[in-house]
């Protein structure tokens, strides 16, 4: 906007009027406008404080000083004997279902027991047959109710532990991540059992060990 020095002359009072008819004073209702505008960007941009006054109550933060503690510290070292929430093993094979250079493993990373496949049969029956069926073949009630995307048949061709690993611990397309249920020893219970589950589908008589075979060879008419 220019600025005007005017002298109070009759030629400086038609400068002022039309000056005047150029840029009328802004209208109030505007200048409102622009003030919760401004609030709103800065919000956007970060500052929160100014919406939530959560933010601006009286709190330490990390690495300030605190004389309420003997060592003026206001980070306090936990508790001995906490364990963290994600315990950090080094071997992302058993967290993550990758080795070192970011490939599935190829095999369950940890002892794969009795107990362990009876953990995974009690978490699958929990958390995963809900979708994809008791035995995994994808037939469930919620499958015929999710008319975009089905829950998949998990027997149809055998997958990487790594990759079932993966499903669960990051989710996948529609299906949610189940990390926050399941922890990773559980999940690789579920990827055990998973599959313990295929191979139960597709199992022929021979596989079967021979007491087995015997006895369902006389059950077969
Ligand atoms: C809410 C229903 C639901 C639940 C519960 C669920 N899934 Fe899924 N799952 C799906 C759907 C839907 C897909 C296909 C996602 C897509 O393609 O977008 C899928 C995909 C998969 C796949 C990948 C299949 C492929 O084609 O590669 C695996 C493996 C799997 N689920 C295993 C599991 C396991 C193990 C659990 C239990 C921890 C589980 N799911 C729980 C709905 C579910």
């Amino acid at each position: 906007m220019k600025v005007y020095f005017f002298k109070h002359t009759a030629e400086a009072r038609r400068a002022r009027r039309i000056a005047f008819t150029k840029n009328p004073p802004r209208p109030p209702r505007l200048r409102g406008a622009l003030v919760a505008l401004t609030i709103v960007l800065n919000a956007a941009c970060g500052d929160t404080t100014l919406l939530d006054p959560m933010e601006r109550q009286p709190k330490f933060k990390a690495f300030a000083a605190n004389s309420q503690y003997e060592d003026g510290r206001a980070m306090r070292q936990p508790p001995p004997g906490t364990v963290p929430r994600e315990t950090i093993t080094m071997r992302p094979e058993i967290t993550l279902g990758t080795d070192r250079k970011g490939a599935l493993v190829s095999a369950i990373p940890i002892p794969v027991t009795r107990a362990l496949i009876d953990t995974g049969r009690a978490r699958f029956e929990i958390f995963c047959a809900p979708c994809h069926g008791l035995v995994g073949d994808g037939v469930s009630p919620v499958a015929t109710q999710m008319s975009l995307r089905p829950p998949p048949n998990l027997n149809k061709q055998p997958r990487v532990p790594g990759n079932v690993f993966q499903v669960i611990s990051l989710g996948y397309g529609l299906m949610p991540s189940y990390a926050p249920q399941l922890t990773a020893e559980e999940r690789w219970a579920v990827v055990a059992y998973v599959e313990a589950l295929r191979r139960s589908q597709t199992a022929t008589l021979a596989e079967a060990p021979p007491d087995i075979q015997k006895k369902l060879r006389e059950e077969t008419p």
